[in-house]
């Protein structure tokens, strides 16, 4: 047993990947991830990279500093999958960013990401677009999982690659996937996004203006579906 012990978001991200076979993981900031999958032997190899400087540098003194074998990875500074190259990673994680963010990534990606058998993603933000493009895009949702960081809960997905004329768009409120798991947190994930629509539908209502209004109704649409979901768990 390695002495890095990953939260419980990190925890679930490393269940999503592929074992035995080589992982990327793209904006790794402290590497923390890629560092507990090499020391628990998940997988064999590990490409490690991201934007900025630090945050690599960041990665390489926490790998050192937890012993990881240098020969088992390699760290690689650049943006998205600009730092790989077809064949190298089974899976790819991508983590803690926006979910805009990460289809940018994926429709600006140098090569045909189809060789790579699972994108492990956890979006912070925009998870939605994040679903909805990719499960437009040729890719199905192959697992999910819901984890509880701090006052919030994440959606993780594991996405893989598909014939694009049996990709089921996932394009919901809140993914079909999720729904169909059942997973232990979906009650209190969906009680979180009903607390934050009543929110912005309180403040939206005290608006005298004609946005107020619409946007009042639209959040007063999202609180039924919401509320809905939540009595079909
Ligand atoms: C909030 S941290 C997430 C760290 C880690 N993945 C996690 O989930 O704990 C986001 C990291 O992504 C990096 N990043 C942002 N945009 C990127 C891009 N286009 N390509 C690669 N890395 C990027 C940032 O430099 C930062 O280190």
């Amino acid at each position: 047993m390695s002495s890095l012990v990953l939260s419980e978001r990190m925890q679930a991200i490393e269940s999503l990947v592929l074992s035995g076979k080589p992982v990327a993981d793209i904006g790794t900031d402290h590497g923390f991830i890629p560092a507990h999958i090499l020391l628990e032997g998940i997988c064999p190899y590990a490409i490690l990279t991201d934007i900025n400087k630090g945050p690599l540098e960041r990665a390489r003194q926490n790998l050192c500093e937890f012993e990881v074998d240098p020969t088992k990875y390699e760290l690689r500074l650049g943006s998205g999958f600009e730092t790989l190259s077809p064949g190298e990673a089974d899976s790819v994680i991508i983590a803690g960013m926006g979910g805009e963010l990460m289809v940018s990534m994926f429709q600006e990606a140098p090569f045909d990401l189809s060789c790579i058998s699972r994108f492990v993603l956890q979006p912070r933000t925009h998870e939605e677009a994040l679903r909805g493009w990719l499960t437009q895009n040729g890719y199905c949702i192959r697992d999910c999982v819901l984890a509880r960081e701090k006052d919030r809960i994440c959606e993780i997905y594991a996405f893989e690659p598909v014939a694009e004329d049996i990709s089921v768009p996932d394009i919901g409120l809140v993914s079909e996937a999720l729904l169909h798991k059942g997973d232990p947190l979906l009650v209190q994930y969906l009680n979180l996004k009903i607390a934050h629509a009543r929110a912005i539908l309180g403040f939206a209502s005290r608006s005298v203006s004609e946005e107020g209004t619409i946007a009042a109704q639209h959040y007063s649409d999202i609180l039924d579906l919401l509320t809905e979901m939540r009595k079909n768990v």
